[in-house]
């Protein structure tokens, strides 16, 4: 069965509507679209768990703080129409600019603390632009559930406190992170790197696994681990790593001592291509 291709809010409710009243569990996957394996995970997951599935296809705007990563972002709507027909989505919601922003938009949502560091930092604005959008989706899908990847670890983190701060009545679905057999964590952005790049770029992983061994191994100044990673990245002059921490699992601020289960993040260049991934580690043993 096709997926049903939906540009407008009010149709998309109308839709919605009956599916509702007969009590089906509606799963929201918001996207951008270009979709690949780790967006089939999220999917994968809704369609196992709920009655109708619906993913929104919209490259937002407003989260974005460079026009040229906006502009180069993958717009692929047939194809990711056909990768979700293939795994049973009902609805997919792809709405025009004009549709999700009729006029400059000037009430937002903000989440403090969890995204004072890491990409919130780097990136100013941009995790204000994504719990805006979100917001919109969830007010206008109104779903029990909806999913969304470890591999934006701050993401998830900032939705998750986003909808308990503010009583949304949704469950938020954490999925494991998917990653090529080299390690590498899929991404749109993935499509930008060179041959070289690419071919580099697992180093990232491996950098996060490292730290995850130091930590295991005991070593619970996050100094050290933060060291002993970098040390493995300095060996490729093509990564430029923008940040590596070590930080708290729900509130993502940097950690002084390793006392709980932490989140290793990090963020680097290669290029011009700016490529994130993370890992969860437990802390380390005392014997
Ligand atoms: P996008 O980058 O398209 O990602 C959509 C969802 O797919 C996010 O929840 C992301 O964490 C998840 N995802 C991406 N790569 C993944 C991988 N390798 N493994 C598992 N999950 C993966 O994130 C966004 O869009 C936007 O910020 C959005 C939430 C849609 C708001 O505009």
């Amino acid at each position: 069965m096709s997926a049903v291709l939906v540009h407008s809010i009010s149709d998309l409710r109308g839709r919605l509507e009956p599916f509702r009243r007969d009590g089906r569990i509606i799963g929201l996957v918001p996207t951008m679209g270009a979709l690949h394996a780790g967006h089939g995970r999220l999917i994968e997951r809704a369609r196992e768990e709920c009655g109708t599935v619906v993913v929104s296809v919209f490259v937002n705007p407003i989260q974005f703080n460079q026009a040229l990563d906006f502009e180069r972002y993958p717009r692929t709507l047939e194809a990711d129409l056909k990768f979700c027909s293939d795994r049973g989505v009902d609805f997919v919601f792809a709405p025009p600019e004009s549709e999700m922003y009729p006029c400059p938009q000037l009430a937002f949502v903000e989440v403090e603390k969890v995204t004072e560091h890491l990409c919130g930092a780097k990136r100013p604005g941009h995790f204000r632009g994504v719990t805006t959008v979100v917001t919109k989706l969830f007010n206008i899908v109104q779903p029990h559930r909806a999913y969304f990847g470890e591999k934006d670890a701050q993401q998830l983190a900032t939705i998750q406190r986003m909808v308990a701060d503010l009583n949304m009545p949704i469950e938020i679905v954490p999925v494991p992170t998917v990653r090529e057999p080299d390690g590498l964590a899929l991404s749109s952005r993935n499509t930008h790197l060179n041959e070289e790049e690419r071919r580099v770029a697992p180093a990232l992983y491996r950098s996060l696994q490292a730290a995850r061994e130091l930590i295991a191994s005991g070593i619970l100044d996050p100094g050290e681990v933060r060291r002993g990673a970098l040390e493995l990245l300095a060996k490729y002059p093509q990564i430029q790593v923008e940040y590596f921490e070590i930080v708290d699992a729900g509130t993502m601020q940097p950690v002084e001592r390793i006392t709980g289960p932490v989140r290793v993040a990090v963020a680097a260049w290669l290029g011009s291509t700016r490529l994130i991934d993370n890992i969860w580690c437990e802390y380390g043993r005392k014997d």
